[in-house]
C-alpha cells in the first residue's frame, strides 16, 4: 500500500500464476507446459534472427507471422491478431470488445485471469454456475449480457463443449461478443474458427505456449472477423505498438509452419493422457474427462492440498486451487512424458 498508487491499483487482486521453481530435477507438472521442446525448425530460426539486426525495431504488425496463421487456418490476414501470448490478447479482448453497460458472463470454475481483468477494466461481471458434473450449460448463457468467455476444453476442468453447442450459444446471442479461448483445443477439441466466417461476434483466441511447447516465447493469438479484430489493434496501438519481438515473430512462424511437429507431440500428450487417467482411476481417483494437457482429478479418501503437498516433498508439483470450495478436493496435473508420470503414479502409489 502507498499513498502514491492509483485508486485502481488499490482495489486490484492480482492473478497468481502457477510457481516456476528454481530447483533442478524437479518433476514439473504444474504450469500445463509442453514435457517436449518446441520444433527444431522454429529453434534455427530464432538463432537466425540473432544479428545485427537486433538493433532495429520488429515489424510492429508482425505481418508475416500473421500470414503463416492465417495460411495455417485457412482465414485472411485481416483476421488474425497477435500478442505476447493469449493473456495478452486476452487483455485486449476485455479491453476492446468486452467492455460494455451490462455483465459479462462466464463460468464460476474458469481461468482464473478473467475476473482479474475485469477488475483491472473495471468490467462488471457474472459468473455462471457449472453443473455438477463440471459441465457449461449454453443455456445459461442465453440471457442478455456484455460478452461471453470460457475456455475451450475448461480450465481447470479440462472438460470440453462440443462444437455444436458453441454455435448453439453464437445462434443464440447475436449482440454481444462471445470469446473463446482456445488455449488446450490441440488435445483433441474441434476449433471454432470454422464457425469465424459466419458470426460476426466470434473471437477465438489460441497460444503457442501448450500445444507448440513454446511457453517461453510467448505468442498468443485471435482470430475474427476484419471488425474484431481491428478493435483489438486500437488497444495494441494504444498500449504498446511492437508486442512481439523478432524471436517471437520468427519463431512462432517457423513452429506453425512445421505442423508435422507439432501434431506429433500433441498426439503424444493425448496418448499419455489415456494412460494416466486409466492409472490414476486405478488408485481410485475420479478424473474429469479431458480434452486438454492436463487433468483434473480427486480422489474420495484423501485431501487435495495434503496431496500436493506431500507429492511436493517428493519433488513432483502439480496445481492445487483452494477456491472455490468446489474445487479443493481436486488437483489439476499437466500431462507430462510418460516418465514423469510414471513417477507421478509412483509417489501416488505410496500416498494413497
Ligand atoms: C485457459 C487459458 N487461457 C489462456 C492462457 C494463457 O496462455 P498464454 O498467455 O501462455 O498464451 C492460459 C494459461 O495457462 C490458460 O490456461
Amino acid at each position: 500500500m502507498s499513498r502514491y498508487w492509483s485508486a485502481v491499483v488499490h482495489g486490484l487482486t492480482p492473478y497468481v500464476p502457477g510457481e516456476q521453481p528454481k530447483l533442478a530435477n524437479l518433476v514439473k507438472l504444474n504450469t500445463n507446459e509442453n514435457p517436449y521442446g518446441p520444433s527444431p525448425k522454429a529453434l534455427d530460426a530464432m538463432r537466425a534472427e540473432a544479428t545485427d539486426t537486433l538493433r532495429l525495431y520488429p515489424d510492429p504488425n508482425s505481418d508475416r507471422l500473421r500470414a503463416g496463421i492465417a495460411a495455417y487456418h485457412g482465414v485472411g490476414a485481416d483476421q488474425v491478431f497477435v500478442g505476447n501470448g493469449s493473456d495478452e490478447v486476452l487483455a485486449h479482448a476485455f479491453m476492446a470488445l468486452l467492455k460494455h453497460d451490462q455483465p459479462i458472463l462466464f463460468p464460476d470454475i474458469t481461468y482464473s485471469f478473467y475476473p482479474v481483468y475485469c477488475g483491472l477494466y473495471e468490467i462488471a461481471y457474472r459468473q455462471i454456475p457449472l453443473t455438477e458434473l463440471f459441465e457449461i450449460q449454453v443455456d445459461d448463457y442465453l440471457t442478455p449480457n456484455g460478452g461471453v468467455i470460457f475456455p475451450n476444453p475448461n480450465a481447470p476442468t479440462g472438460r470440453l463443449l462440443a462444437l455444436a453447442e458453441i454455435e448453439r450459444l453464437l445462434a443464440g446471442n447475436p449482440d454481444s461478443v462471445v470469446v473463446i479461448d482456445e488455449a488446450y483445443i490441440d488435445f483433441g477439441g474441434e476449433s471454432a474458427v470454422g464457425l469465424v466466417a459466419r458470426y460476426p461476434q466470434l473471437l477465438v483466441t489460441r497460444t503457442l505456449s501448450k500445444s507448440h511447447a513454446l511457453a517461453g516465447l510467448r505468442v498468443g493469438y485471435a482470430i475474427g472477423q476484419p471488425h474484431l479484430i481491428e478493435a483489438l489493434n486500437r488497444v495494441k496501438d494504444s498500449f504498446n505498438s511492437y508486442p512481439l519481438d523478432r524471436f517471437a515473430q520468427a519463431g512462432a512462424l517457423a513452429s506453425m509452419e512445421d505442423r508435422a511437429y507439432f501434431e506429433s507431440i500433441c498426439a503424444k500428450v493425448v496418448r499419455t493422457r489415456t494412460r494416466l487417467v486409466a492409472d490414476m482411476e486405478a488408485l481410485g481417483f475420479e478424473v474429469l474427462p479431458s480434452g486438454a494437457n492436463f487433468i483434473f482429478a480427486r480422489h474420495p479418501a484423501h485431501d487435495g492440498a495434503e496431496l500436493a503437498t506431500r507429492l511436493r516433498e517428493r519433488s513432483i508439483i502439480v496445481r492445487h486451487f483452494k477456491r472455490p470450495a468446489r474445487i479443493a478436493p481436486f488437483l489439476r496435473i499437466t500431462v507430462g512424458t510418460d516418465a514423469q508420470c510414471d513417477a507421478l503414479i509412483a509417489a501416488l502409489k505410496a500416498l494413497c
